[in-house]
């Protein structure tokens, strides 16, 4: 690996998604004379927003109320979320999608011209916004193109971010990365950064995730000392494709699409979550009901169904059916057109007259880089925004439709207070962390490039090892056998990690190397969730043990704070207050009742 160049801003992004783009314009308009690096390991159109579906959920009708967001976000969450930060959320979130609409976001409309929304799991009434079902592919273009009218918005696609800098005060201010291209390692200087790589679902083998949501971020920021909260809680979208992870949007079960077992019987009756109304009855599909409740509540009725012989079984393992025929051709084709190209292309099904094979899924991180107001971490200067982050909108279970609109919410609040960040705290010593820089391309040349590493471990078999363990460990039901066999299990992967060799030691465009790279990423958030699974001894939300089975509140109304510990040992587990305003926790209730309005703070 070359030396590389030190390049200065003020500002240093990494993570060219949704929330990075959202964050580089906020940057952009707070300080015009401001320099912003948008630091991305890909093109910023090939992160993984781009594939979001369904929509993004924001009041704008009349019939809806922003408490009734606050509340149905709160309750999805399994009361785990902080409620300062979700009425925040709820409260810019109209705003945001204005301004979407103002950068060429097109957003399906209504006849008479007004936004169009769509109902989503769990939400007591329709709010979800959509461009058909090309949601993330819309938002991101909008967020893209506007970025270019800043000219002082510099990329740098296809750099890999390695290593937080920090400076002698404890301050942030920009990341080694190498350039996919040549190989070099760059310092890529601010005076504040903002992470926003996005999930982690890649730690799990089946997932809805792209091959490059590997947890990057969280990992680097867990390496320079910050925690990472509420891991354990991994969702389950419960409607995926067999084989291969494509997802098959919320917005099918929204539009009235239903699930049905072997037997063709709507088995979601049968788990407290509402009548099975007929599907012609105008009332179908009924808001936070049956297919329309919660996505933890509905993969968890899935393994039920399956445990009790009543699935599909596949040579892709079990599935269940999502039959979308009684939505007749023309509706599919307007609403939900991408559900029957993916069925068609990956599952050689056509929706319109055969129903959909479809099983839970692994499709976002609640969990992530702990920051507080103003999205900030512990590491003065340093921001995270977007699913990398935790703020705490999502708790123990994310709404759909809730993520996209967190990652314009937060994205905004991130960059407007790194831009005030880096004008209170200007000056940074370059010698000193460009040093830091040239350590790490040392280091990496060290463990990747030494011609007398040879032979040694396979990069394919850590990662598969650590899926099975992660599906096997920590998946929708676990319990302190199966979570203690996950942190053994990644204890010892992160020990055979270092005996990794490459075969490939070329320095141009090195996949083996980024594979290299990510598997430590995978590694090191796998640690967090395991550990602070086995911590959490009661089922919450996403989090189900079998051997501790009821919430306890008393106990576990916290936020878990995963901390790496240098010396390899297991993480240090701690746990924070849960903000409650003015929502106290209660019982999650959904079907028949759930559509009535709860008066403030009764706990049902
Ligand atoms: O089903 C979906 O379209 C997913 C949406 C989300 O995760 O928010």
């Amino acid at each position: 690996m070359a030396h590389g160049t030190t390049h200065q801003h003020d500002v240093v992004i990494i993570g060219g998604g949704g929330a990075g783009l959202r964050a580089s314009i906020a940057i952009a308009e707070e300080n015009p004379s401001f320099s912003v690096a948008c630091v991305s390991k890909v093109y910023p159109m090939r992160s993984h927003t781009v594939t979001a579906e369904g929509g993004a959920a924001a009041k704008i009708k009349p019939n809806d109320s922003l408490e009734d967001h606050i509340y149905d976000t709160i309750s999805g969450a399994d009361w785990l979320a902080d409620q300062d930060a979700v009425e925040y959320f709820v409260n810019e979130a109209p705003a945001e999608m204005i301004q979407l609409e103002h950068w060429g976001c097109p957003w399906s409309r209504e006849g008479d011209g007004s936004v169009a929304v769509r109902p989503f799991g769990g939400m007591k009434i329709e709010r979800t916004w959509f461009a058909a079902d090309k949601t993330g592919f819309h938002m991101l273009h909008s967020l893209f193109q506007t970025t270019l009218k800043y000219g002082n918005i510099v990329r740098y696609d296809e750099h890999f971010a390695t290593r937080l800098l920090i400076d002698a005060h404890g301050r942030c201010r920009g990341c080694a990365a190498i350039e996919l291209l040549t190989g070099r390692v760059r310092a890529i200087l601010g005076k504040a950064v903002i992470i926003c790589t996005g999930g982690a679902g890649r730690v799990f083998p089946f997932t809805t995730n792209g091959s490059i949501k590997t947890g990057d971020g969280m990992a680097m920021a867990y390496r320079a000392g910050v925690a990472l909260k509420d891991m354990e809680f991994i969702q389950y979208h419960p409607t995926g494709l067999p084989g291969t992870g494509i997802l098959i949007t919320e917005a099918s079960r929204g539009e009235g699409g239903i699930l049905v077992n072997r037997d063709g019987y709507r088995y979601l009756q049968d788990y407290d979550l509402g009548e099975a109304l007929d599907v012609t009855d105008p009332r179908h599909p009924q808001k936070r009901a049956m297919e329309l409740g919660p996505r933890d509540r509905l993969s968890q009725c899935f393994i039920k169904e399956m445990w009790a012989g009543r699935t599909i079984e596949t040579r892709d393992g079990h599935v269940v059916h999502l039959d979308l025929r009684h939505l007749g051709e023309a509706k599919i084709d307007r609403k939900i057109p991408f559900v029957r190209e993916l069925s068609r292309n990956y599952a050689g099904i056509d929706p319109v007259h055969k129903p959909i094979p479809v099983r839970p899924v692994v499709h976002y991180v609640m969990g992530g880089i702990d920051v507080g107001g103003n999205s900030a971490t512990s590491v003065p200067g340093l921001y995270a925004a977007g699913e990398c982050a935790c703020v705490s909108i999502n708790g123990a279970n994310r709404l759909g439709s809730n993520s996209l609109t967190e990652l314009l919410v937060f994205g905004a609040q991130a960059g407007r207070h790194a831009a005030r960040f880096a004008m209170d705290n200007p000056g940074y010593d370059v010698a000193e962390l460009e040093a830091q820089a040239e350590d790490e391309g040392a280091r990496i040349r060290r463990t990747w490039f030494d011609p007398s590493r040879t032979g040694g471990e396979r990069i394919a078999t850590l990662r598969t090892e650590l899926h099975d363990a992660m599906e096997d460990g920590a998946g929708i039901y676990r319990d302190a056998e199966s979570l203690q066999a996950a942190c053994d299990k990644v204890a010892e992967l992160r020990e055979r990690y270092g005996n990794v060799t490459l075969d490939d030691r070329t320095h141009s465009f090195n996949t083996e190397l980024t594979a290299a790279l990510e598997l430590g990423s995978l590694l090191d958030v796998a640690e967090a969730m395991a550990h602070s699974g086995l911590e959490r001894t009661e089922s919450r939300g996403s989090h189900q043990r079998l051997d501790h089975t009821e919430r306890n509140d008393d106990d576990f109304l916290a936020h878990s704070l995963a901390f790496r510990r240098e010396d390899g040992g297991p993480p240090r587990i701690e746990y924070g207050p849960v903000t409650i305003t003015k929502w106290p926790p209660g019982a999650r209730t959904y079907g028949a009742e759930s559509g009535l309005k709860r008066p403030r703070g009764d706990g049902t």
